[in-house]
């Protein structure tokens, strides 16, 4: 099948990809590399369109002869959102709906939408499911959960057949730590590896379900074959079990060895939220997602990767 998978020079994406041409996919990437990396993609078999999914005329060259969307492209970061909400929006936003405009025009088969667990936000009970009320704090909530909601309307409106993964906290190879803006693994990871002392937010009591990268690349794999029954479905893809940062940097620091560390607590973040647990049960049912590498193992395999 010929897949096109946005955001393929990014972390997730470029895992997707690589997954798709094993199994004999042809893979068109389109990315502006603007958090992504051409590293990513450094000797892997696939055609890249490069620039951005709010040029129209770019994601249509890119949509020729698509089966499948993977639509990984986004800005992924609380903080940038709060940096600069209007382009957060502006890519995240307006730019799926250019996605969806785009697949709909090219009669795609199936579309399958990066959504993100912050579209909970801070809501009381956990573990969240699907069928809460969204409370999205951040400017990056509200955008993600726009474009699940453009993916709803696009299967409405015009039977395209969305499918939106509910991402919680990715980790895994290919996750940049170099940026002001990376996620929490991969910076725990690399100043614990090189004797740095890392940072935490808060008082690293704050709870997270982490979830091995694999496993977001497996459900990815299995929205895009499932019946026509997901069309219109949002579902949570985690592990299932939540650690609170404090626990991450001691389970991190025994795989990288180290008896004694320190970390420096400085102010939480605005717009990151207290608690997440995921309930897994309607992914489970709906598309058979079994998150199959733990924390434990995803944490030796992360490691090793950064090492
Ligand atoms: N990593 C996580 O924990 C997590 C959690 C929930 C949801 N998500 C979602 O998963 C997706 C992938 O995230 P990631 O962690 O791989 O981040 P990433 O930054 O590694 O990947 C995003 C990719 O999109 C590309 N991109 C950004 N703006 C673009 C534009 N205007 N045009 C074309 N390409 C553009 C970037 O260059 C990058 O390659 C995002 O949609 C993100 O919102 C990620």
């Amino acid at each position: 099948m010929q897949a096109l998978v946005t955001g393929g020079g990014g972390f997730i994406g470029s895992n997707i990809a690589r997954a798709l041409l094993e199994r004999g996919d042809s893979v068109r990437v389109v990315d502006d590399f603007s958090t992504g990396r051409e590293v990513n993609l450094e000797g892997v078999d696939v055609e890249v369109v490069r620039g951005s999914i709010e040029d129209r005329d770019t994601v249509d060259r890119a949509m020729r002869d698509v089966e499948v969307v993977f639509h990984q492209a986004a800005l992924p970061s609380v903080k940038r959102s709060v940096d600069d909400p209007g382009r957060t929006h502006a890519v995240n936003a307006t730019g799926t709906l250019n996605v969806l405009d785009a697949a709909r025009a090219a009669g795609v088969r199936r579309f399958v939408y990066a959504s993100s667990s912050s579209a909970y936000g801070d809501t009381p009970v956990l573990p969240k499911r699907e069928d809460m009320v969204p409370s999205p704090l951040s400017p990056y909530a509200v955008s993600k959960l726009a474009g699940e909601h453009y993916c709803k309307a696009f299967t409405k409106v015009y039977g395209l057949e969305c499918v939106a993964l509910r991402y919680f906290n990715v980790y895994g190879p290919r996750q940049d730590p170099t940026s002001h803006y990376s996620a929490v693994i991969p910076l725990f990871a690399t100043a614990l590896l090189t004797g740095a002392t890392p940072t935490v937010f808060g008082d690293g009591e704050q709870t997270r379900d982490f979830t091995y990268i694999d496993n977001v690349v497996r459900a990815n794999l299995l929205a895009a074959e499932a019946g026509p029954q997901v069309a219109g479905e949002a579902m949570n893809i985690a592990c299932g079990e939540r650690v609170s940062l404090n626990e991450l940097l001691s389970a991190i620091a025994e795989v990288v060895g180290l008896e004694d560390f320190e970390a420096v607590y400085r102010d939480p973040r605005p717009g990151d939220v207290r608690d997440s647990l995921a309930d897994i049960t309607k992914a489970q049912t709906l598309i058979g997602y079994v998150p199959e590498v733990r924390l434990s193992e995803g944490l030796k395999r992360t490691v090793e990767w950064f090492s």
